[in-house]
């Protein structure tokens, strides 16, 4: 049910806002959108190429929320219509990229101009238009540990001084440019660069989320049923195609490789309170979302730690 009574941190009604969503028909979209419209008074102009994962959010016209969601069709690429939505809207959320593990190494120009080149515009605009953005980056950007590097059977393996990434501690390690798998995360990391400097320089104010395996419903297709037969998805849906054809999963390393899931609705209460509470960093790894960011007219940058899902 749609309610104006949510409170802020500080415990005060929140403002209805106007929100410029790019890439809302993704996976994470199509949920944040969910969530606005069921839990807030905010109203999203939910900008994407595609709608068929928030077809149901969009029809019937009668839904209650329907006058507080309008899809825009549009390549960001070259529409000249972005800037004007972002200029009527308070904040701007970019979740639009390509970012399936697949197409790093199959697309990888795709991938950089994607991720950096066609995210430049949405920067610029938020910051001429002193709007505040929120940007969806990657955990990808905290690179290699040092005790990848170690050998196998080295104790110091089992050291977190080898393995635990402290966020500006730790020496960002990314393979060869060769490896092209690491474009993705160096195309998000010049980004991240840029809209940091935007900060810096012009006074941007700007969140930076780097997500782990957000995982759900909508997150993904199984290849020939609901996406291209040929395509590669994520690991769980590569997973699930497994488990309907009844064929082995196939495991990376002989299943030594470990990841960190986090489910989607969760880490959307998580991207909630983000916009509500202001500007920060966030990363979230295993149990912890560490924030940290800029606020407009703070000259000197603020860092927050907030544990939002141990226990
Ligand atoms: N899902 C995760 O676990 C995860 C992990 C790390 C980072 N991220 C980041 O979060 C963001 C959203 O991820 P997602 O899982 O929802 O991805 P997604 O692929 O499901 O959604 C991205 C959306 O952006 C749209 N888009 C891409 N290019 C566009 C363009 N030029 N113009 C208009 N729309 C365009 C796509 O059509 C798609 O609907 C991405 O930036 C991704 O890199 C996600």
């Amino acid at each position: 049910m749609a309610s104006a009574a949510r409170l802020d941190l500080d415990g005060y009604a929140i403002k209805p806002m106007t929100i410029c969503m790019i890439g809302a028909g993704g996976f994470i979209g199509s949920h944040l959108c969910e969530k606005l419209m069921a839990e807030t008074m905010h109203k999203v102009l939910a900008v994407d190429v595609y709608s068929d994962k928030i077809k149901h959010l969009l029809e019937p016209a009668t839904h209650p929320w329907s006058d507080r969601i309008q899809f825009h069709r549009i390549n960001i690429k070259h529409d000249s219509r972005l800037e004007g939505l972002i200029k009527m809207a308070d904040l701007t959320i970019n979740l639009a990229a390509i970012c399936t593990p697949a197409d790093y190494n199959t697309r990888p120009l795709d991938t950089i101009y994607s991720n950096f080149i066609d995210a430049l515009p949405v920067v610029k605009y938020c910051s001429e238009n002193n709007k505040r953005l929120i940007h969806f980056s990657t955990c990808e950007v905290y690179g290699k540990t040092i005790g990848s590097f170690l050998p196998k059977d080295s104790p110091l393996r089992e050291d977190p001084t080898y393995y635990v990434l402290k966020e500006d501690a730790s020496p960002c390690i990314f393979g060869s440019i060769e490896k092209q798998r690491w474009s993705y995360a160096c195309a998000k990391q010049l980004i991240e660069r840029l809209i940091y400097a935007e900060g810096a320089e012009n006074d941007l104010e700007f969140t930076i989320v780097r997500p782990f395996n957000w995982i759900g419903p909508r997150m993904d297709f199984i290849p020939g049923i609901d996406g291209p037969s040929e395509g590669v998805p994520r690991v769980l849906a590569c997973f699930s195609n497994n488990l309907l054809r009844h064929e082995p999963l196939k495991l990376v390393d002989g299943g030594q490789s470990q990841r960190t899931f986090v489910y989607i609705k969760d880490a959307i209460e998580a991207v909630l309170l983000m916009i509500v509470s202001g500007p920060s960093f966030l990363s979230l790894s295993d149990s912890t979302f560490s924030l940290l960011g800029r606020k407009k007219k703070k000259k000197k940058r603020v860092a927050e730690y907030y544990d939002l899902f141990s226990g």
